[in-house]
């Protein structure tokens, strides 16, 4: 069969990423332009200040890319772009910059969703095996995904408030750690000790997920002891918080496997990088006796090789694109795989 190299464009939050991607796992080049020191500055992700910069790198990153892989517009046969979920500013500047790359090249393009996109960077590691389960833990999303087949997304929980994500950079922040604050408090987290007694975010018997009551836990603590004039041990603070998230999000994920009883297990998104997470998941699946696909540290945040991956399923499912595509900044990828 003919191999299919796909060039791969993601631009939905504060990365500006592009890859080439030969059939679905073979990363032949990727480049990733982080904005994080710019929007450090204001705390996170600015929509606007994102847009511009995507604007300007654009070029730039597909030039390099093209480069580092020593191809040009001829080796290649789709364009790929995030549509959506992701800021609606900075979608636009990726989804116009591989329209007007289709438009000269006569290259087809393929839409695909960004958060099928974080699944399928597990693609890089091994094969699916269905029926999964995907943990989708990342700065917009906590939710259980069910796949029965390749590119078929059902839904079967959800975060009702604050995405996990979410949930650490605003406690970082609280503590002063620079945003994004979830690699951070990862690392001091491994140096503490669990000595503060959060509340356990919802507890119950649906796959639904909530993290403002933990959040707001944490928020309030710090400020009273300020107002006592006590110092607050931030790694130990970190300690607490990681292992009370990741103690709910294994507890329903094992839940999860068990009643669809499912060949495998993935996770997906930033906070896939968590190390605490991963080790629990391992501990998780060594138990059940079930494989455990994590994506490489490099893929688990925001890049093009994911999308690239996941174009050539969705190019399977026949998610070819016009030049009417727009970005859709709410976009559901449950809908997507119907
Ligand atoms: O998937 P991602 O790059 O962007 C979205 O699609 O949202 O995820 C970014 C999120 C941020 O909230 C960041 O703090 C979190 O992933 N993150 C982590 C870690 N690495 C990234 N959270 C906890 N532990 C980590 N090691
Ligand atoms: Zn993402």
């Amino acid at each position: 069969m003919k191999d299919i190299n796909i060039f791969a464009i993601e631009t939905s939050c504060d990365e500006t990423s592009c890859s080439i991607i030969k059939n679905g796992n073979v990363d032949i080049a990727t480049v990733i332009l982080s904005q994080i020191d710019i929007h450090k500055n204001f705390g996170g992700v600015v929509p606007e200040i994102a847009s511009r910069n995507h604007t300007k790198a654009i070029t730039l990153v597909f030039e390099e890319c093209l480069n580092k892989a020593n191809m040009t517009f001829e080796d290649i046969d789709y364009i790929a772009v995030t549509y959506g979920p992701g800021l609606n500013g900075a979608l636009l500047v990726g989804i116009e910059a591989a329209k007007a790359l289709s438009f000269a090249t006569g290259i087809p393009l393929i839409k695909v969703n960004h958060m099928a996109g974080h699944i399928y960077a597990n693609k890089f590691v091994g094969d699916f095996k269905f029926p999964l389960i995907s943990l989708v833990v990342s700065g917009g999303h906590t939710e259980l995904i069910y796949m029965d087949k390749e590119y078929s997304f059902k839904k079967i929980g959800g975060t009702l408030d604050d995405s996990i994500g979410e949930a650490y950079d605003k406690v970082a922040r609280v503590v002063g750690i620079p945003y994004p604050g979830g690699p951070l408090m990862d690392k001091m987290a491994h140096n503490g000790k669990h000595t503060y007694n959060l509340p356990t975010p919802k507890d119950d018997n649906s796959y639904d997920f909530s993290f403002s009551g933990i959040k707001s836990a944490v928020i309030n603590l710090v400020h009273n002891e300020k107002q006592r004039g006590n110092e607050i041990n931030k790694e130990n603070l970190a300690t607490s918080f990681q292992e009370t998230v990741v103690d709910i999000l294994v507890k329903k994920t094992k839940r999860a496997v068990k009643e669809y009883g499912v060949k495998q297990l993935l996770v997906a998104g930033g906070v896939s990088a968590n190390s605490g997470l991963r080790k629990a998941l391992d501990n998780m699946c060594e138990e059940l006796n079930i494989e455990l696909l994590k994506p490489e540290l490099k893929y688990c945040t925001d890049n093009a090789a994911m999308i690239g991956a996941a174009a050539y399923y969705a190019l399977k499912n026949n998610d070819i694109a016009d030049y009417t595509l727009g970005p859709e900044p709410g976009l559901d990828l449950v809908e997507d795989g119907e």
